[in-house]
This record gives structure tokens, sequence and C-alpha cells, in this order.
């Protein structure tokens, strides 16, 4: 519990209520720019050996995504949803908003968790949300999954894209949200939409990133 309140302190004192500039629909705690609130993570937390506050950002993927998701309620509208690797919880938030029946955010960082949790509040939207590494078990029990942005690194890469490929397989429609992130299968993927993103150049070094959703 205690942890808890920590994460939610510190979120507070280090982000704005802002909107994700591609999903106006959704409020999230949000950083302004990337390098002070970096900084305050590796000072004020890093000794614990916490990543990176990727949870403090709407990436390009994530909003690309939601905005889907939102424009397309009828593809997660009554659906058994989870929202894998939820950041912010931006994608969570929005399929929720879109008629979902049920909602989990995944996430392996707890301050992520913290941050959809907060976030979800703000929006008055209920989700479950769990710090357990799904990939781990057994790709089932959802008929939808989302994953807005994920494909950064090869070996995690390599271990969502055999996962989702096994809930694939189980029944689940899949939905990715990614900028050409360099682990992006996709040759297995097959193009649904393009949006021009606008994203923090600190970040992306670039103003807009074209971002697609493809269905795996
Ligand atoms: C670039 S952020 C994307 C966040 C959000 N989906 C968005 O688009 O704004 C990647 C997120 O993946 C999470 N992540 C990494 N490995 C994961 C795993 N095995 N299961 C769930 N989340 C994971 C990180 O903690 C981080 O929050």
């Amino acid at each position: 519990m205690l942890k808890i309140i920590d994460h939610t302190d510190f979120i507070r004192r280090n982000t704005s209520v802002l909107t994700p500039p591609l999903v106006p629909e959704v409020t999230l705690y949000l950083a302004h720019e990337a390098v002070p609130i970096w900084q305050k993570t590796e000072e004020e937390l890093g000794e614990i050996g916490l990543p990176p506050p990727f949870w403090a950002f709407a990436w390009a993927g994530g909003q690309a995504l939601a905005r889907y998701v939102l424009d397309h309620a009828e593809i997660v509208r009554g659906r058994r949803v989870l929202d894998l690797a939820t950041g912010s919880g931006l994608v969570a938030i929005a399929a929720k908003k879109a008629g979902a029946d049920s909602v989990m955010a995944a996430d392996i960082d707890s301050f992520a968790c913290a941050a959809a949790r907060l976030n979800a509040r703000l929006n008055d939207v209920g989700i479950t949300i769990t710090d357990e590494d799904l990939l781990l078990g057994q790709a089932a029990s959802f008929d939808v999954i989302l994953v807005g942005d994920l494909f950064y690194e090869k070996a995690l890469a390599e271990r969502v894209h055999a996962w989702l490929g096994e809930a694939k397989c189980a029944g689940a429609h899949i939905l990715i949200g990614d900028p050409g992130r360099s682990y992006l299968p996709k040759s297995s993927l097959q193009h649904v939409i393009d949006y021009n993103v606008p994203v923090t150049r600190e970040l992306e070094d670039a103003e807009i990133k074209r971002t697609a959703v493809w269905r795996l």
C-alpha cells in the first residue's frame, strides 16, 4: 500500500494533466519534457534500478491505436480487452471509453501501473491493472489484444511476437500501434491505417511520427 502512495505522489509531482494530441478525449498525467523527468527518475528512484519513465509519455504507437479504437468502437464494444504494455494506460482507457465490456491493462513497471490507475480515475473509467508479466503465461481469455509501441528491443519483440501468435491461435483479435520501431515484425502483419502523430521531439527526434495500426 505504501509503495502505491509513493508512486502516486511521484507521478503527481512530476507531471501535469494533459491531453495526447491525437486523442483529446483522454486526459493523462504526462510530462511536458523528457529530460527533467528522466533525470528526476534517476535521482530520486534510480538507486532501486527502475526503468525509465515510459509511463509519463503518450507514445506514438499508443496514440495511433487509441485513436483507431475510439473511431472504430465496434472492435472492442462488449469484448474482453487486454492492453499489453499499457504505460500511461492510454489505450486501455480508450478501449473502455469505446465500450469494451472489461479491460485489463498490463505493464511490468509498477510506476506504469500506478499511472494507469491514476489516469483511469481521471477519465472515470473502470479497468483492471496488473504488473504481472503476462508473457510468461498462456495467452488466453481475451477477445481483443491491443499493443502500443512495444517493438523497440529485439529480445522483448521476439517474446511479444511469439506470445501474440499463440493468442491469435486461441482466437484473439490483435491490433498493434507502431511508428516503425526496429523490431516490428512487419512481414507477419496486415496494415490497417496510418496516422500523423504529434510526438515529443526530445524522444523521437521529430515533431510528427508517421504511425500505423497493424493487425496480426
Ligand atoms: C514505449 S512504452 C509504450 C506505452 C504505451 N503502450 C503507449 O503506447 O503509450 C513501452 C511499455 O512497455 C512496458 N513493458 C515492457 N516489457 C513488458 C512486458 N513484458 N509486459 C508488459 N509491459 C511491458 C514498459 O514498462 C513500458 O511501459
